[in-house]
């Protein structure tokens, strides 16, 4: 049986289902613009200060690019474990050139590269630990909590899921109304988009869990900062020293 870390990985290393990820993103960033502008804008730095904050699970680094928009003297690190994925962020982010570095990290490992091991100014993360299982989500929460420099915030938008089946459904539903084709694209997805589709659900879980992860990793001032239906930018920080 194929475990679930390596079936993620066959999606995010495959070169096929990138290129796909990719060609789709400028039409789904549209409709993100806001919570990307808002997990920029929690972070606590003034707007002109030095910082360099982690993007874990950046990606091509959407919400690295919010953060370095919004905070002009503000260096990033990217962490990802996708060559692929970093190769298009490099074009993606050709603007920022000496504003940014990649690093190699599998958050399904737990192991960290040795220059981000303490003081971290901030943490993001971005639709990527809903691709954990829920004790990577934790071990990671810790992880993180460990490297945050005093007073350093976590900041993290993703998916989550409800028990209720009529909030899911009420969900379901204004999701429907915002994109028509929705409910035939669901009925017809190809082999490729199935597993896909599955992969990106397969560990998405309700937000308390997570909020609780927070807490018992140490953070304080945990709360949900913004919501809207499935979406949510959660997060805390390391207690000041
Ligand atoms: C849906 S994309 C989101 C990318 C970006 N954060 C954004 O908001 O557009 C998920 C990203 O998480 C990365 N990812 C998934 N599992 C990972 C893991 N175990 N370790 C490191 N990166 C991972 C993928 O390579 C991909 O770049």
């Amino acid at each position: 049986m194929v475990d679930s870390a390596e079936s993620n990985a066959a999606v995010w290393k495959s070169e096929a289902s990138v290129a796909q990820w990719v060609a789709t993103e400028e039409e789904r960033e549209r409709a993100r613009a806001w919570p990307r502008r808002l997990l920029a804008e929690l972070l606590p730095f003034a707007e002109t200060e030095e910082f360099t904050f982690v993007d874990l699970g950046a990606g091509t680094g959407a919400a690295a690019r919010a953060v370095l928009d919004r905070y002009p003297s503000s260096t990033a690190v990217l962490a990802d474990y996708s060559s692929q994925m970093m190769e298009e962020g490099r074009r993606a982010l050709a603007e920022y050139e000496g504003r940014y570095r990649y690093v190699e990290i599998d958050m399904a490992a737990g192991r960290w590269p040795d220059d981000l091991a303490d003081d971290l100014q901030a943490v993001i993360s971005s639709l990527c630990v809903h691709h954990l299982t829920d004790d990577r989500k934790q071990g990671l929460f810790r992880e993180i909590f460990e490297r945050l420099a005093s007073g350093g915030w976590y900041l993290n938008y993703d998916p989550v899921s409800v028990d209720d089946p009529a909030v899911a459904e009420t969900w379901q539903r204004v999701q429907d109304r915002r994109d028509p084709e929705a409910a035939t694209k669901r009925a017809n997805r190809t082999p490729e988009e199935e597993a896909r589709w599955q992969n990106h659900i397969r560990h998405i879980i309700a937000l308390d869990p997570q909020l609780g992860f927070l807490r018992s990793a140490g953070f304080e001032a945990v709360d949900v900062y913004w919501k809207e239906l499935d979406h949510v930018i959660f997060g805390g920080r390391r207690p000041p020293a």
